[in-house]
């Protein structure tokens, strides 16, 4: 019997005969070889028939094939130096799974609406497959990591009745005879989790009904959501660097094939595993944009352009720390050495790609959590449980929330984020 094999595995299988379950994505045939280009999900790489080689049923199906056909090739496997994946199959048989005619994603140009519309079928494209590749290895990271920090998982929830970031992007939906909304940050609850366990991190979808369009802003996306109890802001930055180090690392190390399909630049991304980042305090971000001539004001919140232009001031990602209190949600604790400012960070991301991190720590007193409740214009009775959290052994305590989404498209170097995920949801796109 031939082994059925994974392509992925090939180096493991040199010289020998195997099968392996493949799809079509192109080929080229002359009257006496057929070049196969394939892919079994798990790489890309190339098949050949030589006619002279294999029976003239064989050579006429390989003839035959159409883009997305699936199908067994049972073949030899041999190195490939010519090819970056490093491996080829020397078909002898092939056996047709299932037919494709007139598949609509074809080797030719497409726009990116047309691509959208098609995104289940898109996402077995070249580009689509490196980003997916190196989205499972942040969220491997993502778990090695905490784990290996002492951290556990906890999962809040996502239907929700409050409002921690704001009331503007909350979508709404009934809820029997209630009012609830979708989660737009798991955070509260991840606050009554560190109180219990002490280091605690969310993984999960949050929802934001943002307006506008940008190639910053989806209305789903995922979020990660450390909280550390007896920690300290200048203690959590520490986390959060070397957790975004982390992440780097570990697709330097493990998606080398990925980043080469995506024309990533490793040494690019090695500068971003040196640690300390840079630590920038917003007054002085003000100062740096305004000395560029920008009309920014103290007091006023970044833009894209904003944002841009401070993060080119550096070669790594930057924390901007201690933002008005004005432009930030209730949660947070006030800088104790001044009255306007609260004790948190931005960390922007390198290349123009913005925010990625938002984090604080977080206030502890009842009196003043309560009083910017209120000043915040909301419910206090949705808040009791929170505030239940200062009434009962309340700790100085941190966290912060990585957009996935964000890092993905910054690590991988895309334009917009609706590339990041499989099934983006956009205002204007909720299908496929
Ligand atoms: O800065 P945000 O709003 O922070 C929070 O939600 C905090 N409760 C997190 C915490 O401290 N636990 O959102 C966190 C991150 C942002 O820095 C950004 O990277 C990302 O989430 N983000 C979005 N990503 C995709 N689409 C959107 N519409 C996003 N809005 C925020
Ligand atoms: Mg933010």
């Amino acid at each position: 019997m031939v082994q059925k094999i994974r392509i992925i595995d090939a180096k493991d299988h040199v010289d020998e005969e195997v099968k392996i379950g493949v799809w079509l994505t192109d080929k080229r045939s002359s009257g006496k070889i057929s070049f196969l280009q394939l892919r079994d999900g798990s790489a890309f790489f190339q098949g050949v028939v030589v006619k002279s080689q294999v029976s003239e049923e064989v050579f006429e199906t390989a003839k035959g094939l159409h883009q997305e056909n699936s199908f067994y090739v049972t073949g030899v496997i041999h190195e490939d130096s010519r090819s970056h994946f490093g491996y080829e199959i020397e078909v002898s048989d092939i056996e047709v799974v299932c037919e494709s005619e007139g598949y609509p994603i074809t080797p030719k140009e497409h726009g990116v609406d047309f691509l959208l519309d098609n995104r289940h079928l898109w996402l077995r494209s070249k580009r689509p497959f490196a980003i997916m590749q190196i989205r499972n290895e942040m969220i491997r990271a993502t778990y090695e990591f905490f784990n290996q920090e002492g951290f556990i998982k906890i999962d809040p929830p996502i239907l929700t009745g409050s409002a921690p970031e704001g009331t503007t992007e909350l979508f709404h939906i009934e809820y029997f005879d209630n009012d609830a909304y979708l989660s737009q940050s798991g955070q509260l609850y991840m606050e009554a989790g560190a109180q219990a366990f002490g280091k605690v991190f969310s993984f999960g979808p949050v929802f934001r009904a943002e307006k506008s369009k940008t190639r910053r802003h989806l209305t789903e996306f995922w979020m990660i959501e450390p909280e550390m109890a007896f920690t300290n802001q200048a203690e959590s930055l520490e986390v959060q660097e070397k957790y975004i180090a982390y992440l780097v690392q570990s697709v330097i190390d493990n998606c080398e094939y990925p980043l080469h399909l995506l024309d990533r630049d490793i040494e690019t991304l090695k500068k971003y595993t040196k640690l300390p980042y840079p630590r920038l305090s917003y007054d002085d971000a003000i100062k740096m944009l305004q000395a560029a001539g920008y009309e920014t004001k103290w007091g006023d919140d970044f833009g894209a352009p904003e944002e841009t232009y401070i993060s080119d001031q550096f070669e790594q990602p930057v924390f901007v720390m201690n933002y008005p209190k004005a432009i930030k949600p209730f949660y947070m604790k006030p800088d104790p050495t001044r009255d306007d400012v609260y004790l948190c960070a931005d960390l922007l991301a390198p290349e123009g790609y913005g925010e990625i991190i938002g984090g604080s720590e977080r206030e502890t007193d009842y009196e003043t959590l309560k009083q910017q409740i209120q000043a915040a214009g909301l419910d206090e009775k949705e808040y009791e449980w929170y505030l239940d959290l200062r009434r009962y052994g309340s700790t100085p305590h941190s966290g912060f929330g990585l957009g996935f989404e964000r890092a993905i498209t910054w690590i991988c170097h895309l334009d917009h984020l609706r590339e990041a995920i499989p099934f983006p949801r956009m205002i204007n796109r909720i299908y496929p």
